[in-house]
């Protein structure tokens, strides 16, 4: 079985972060969203893996992942280009591909309990194509699975207004060689993209076998900068352990710390689940559960609980930053002299709620 990783797209809804790269590498617990995908399908037992690049900096995602082999895996790049639809990534495989099974895998999105169970099952069946399920409060906002009385999908409907069922169809599809066929077949939709809940219905209308299963634990697409906020505190109170690097002064590290090398932490109080990466300095702070610090951030007389602060940022003064995302080398600095005066120089798409 081959694996393809959907790397473009357009992160709109993740500006201005997706201005200096692509939304599938803003990491959560200081790692890419887009490698919690590679560990998944690596750790199903897919090691040949084609990443799909879009326009949004691909050659970062050439740079964090290389060749693979610090992974285990070995990747093949393909350049999309613009964001035509998950259906026309597909297309671009063919080569890739060849006579195998193939599972796609959203680049944004992860499961609790990763794929390894489906990948077995769709290998071992005579399936042409598999769809993963999960039931949710509101399924107005994506694909949804209709089921007939005796439990056989009949139908996906994108968006639908009046649901058929509680079962979305999440951003894992597994497929064979037939599908590049019905692909060519496909008209865009009307907001232009090659959609793959089309790719599946036409595939059934044209009697081809198409499964599902429906999944267990918590599913995320990390399309939003809520999701992303959530996606962190999950992973941060799931998979964190204490592991404490660096230099602690006068400080209570307190529960499930991850603390990089080279950071240093002076009276201050940490309290976990929350990471701190390498080379950073905290002083006089509180850092709160459910936060992710990058490396080389400085936090200075702050309070910071339940954000993201990526590499190289710099937080002074701030007496409470809450649900935040900040990017890259951002500031965010109060001026001692000038209780009153806001001061900002920010980028396109910024949002600042004070
Ligand atoms: P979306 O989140 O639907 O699209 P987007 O990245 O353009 O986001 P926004 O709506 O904020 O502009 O895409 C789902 C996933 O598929 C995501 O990981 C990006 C990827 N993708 C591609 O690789 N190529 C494509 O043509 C499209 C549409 C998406």
């Amino acid at each position: 079985m081959k694996g393809v990783i959907l790397h473009g797209g357009a992160g709109t809804r993740l500006r201005p972060l997706t201005f200096s790269g692509p939304k599938q590498l803003i990491p959560v617990a200081n790692k890419p969203v887009s490698q919690y995908v590679l560990e998944d399908l690596v750790n199903s037992g897919v090691t040949d893996i084609a990443i799909i690049l879009g326009e949004t900096f691909p050659e970062l995602v050439r740079e964090h992942y290389g060749d693979g082999s610090k992974y285990g895996c070995r990747i093949t790049y393909i350049y999309q280009g613009k964001p035509l639809g998950i259906a026309h990534a597909i297309s671009l495989t063919r080569d890739f591909v060849g006579d195998d099974k193939f599972v796609v895998y959203l680049g944004d999105n992860l499961l609790q309990y990763g794929i390894k169970e489906y990948v077995e099952y769709f290998l071992s069946s005579d399936l042409d194509g598999m769809v993963l399920l999960k039931e949710v409060e509101d399924p107005r906002a994506f694909g949804v699975a209709e089921l007939n009385e005796d439990g056989e999908l009949v139908r996906i409907i994108e968006k639908p207004r009046e649901p058929p069922s509680k079962y979305a169809v999440i951003g894992v599809y597994f497929l064979t060689p037939v599908v590049f066929d019905i692909i060519r077949k496909l008209r865009p939709s009307w907001r232009g993209e090659y959609e793959i809940t089309d790719t599946f219905q036409l595939l059934m209308d044209e009697g081809y076998k198409v499964g599902y299963k429906i999944i267990d634990g918590w599913w995320f697409d990390t399309g939003k900068a809520s999701d992303i906020l959530m996606v962190n505190a999950t992973i941060l109170d799931e998979r964190i352990k204490r592991d404490v690097k660096g230099v602690v002064k006068d400080s209570k590290i307190e529960g499930r710390v991850c603390v990089g090398e080279g950071t240093e932490i002076v009276n201050s109080v940490v309290r976990g689940p929350a990471i701190i990466g390498k080379n950073c300095v905290v002083k006089d702070s509180f850092i709160g559960p459910y936060t992710s610090v990058g490396n080389d951030v400085k936090i200075l007389a702050s309070s910071i609980e339940y954000s993201i602060i990526l590499d190289g940022a710099v937080i002074k003064g701030i007496n409470r930053l809450e649900e935040s995302l900040i990017g890259r080398y951002s500031q965010i600095v109060r001026d001692e002299g000038n209780r009153n005066v806001v001061q900002m120089n920010l980028g396109d798409y910024s949002k600042v709620t004070i």
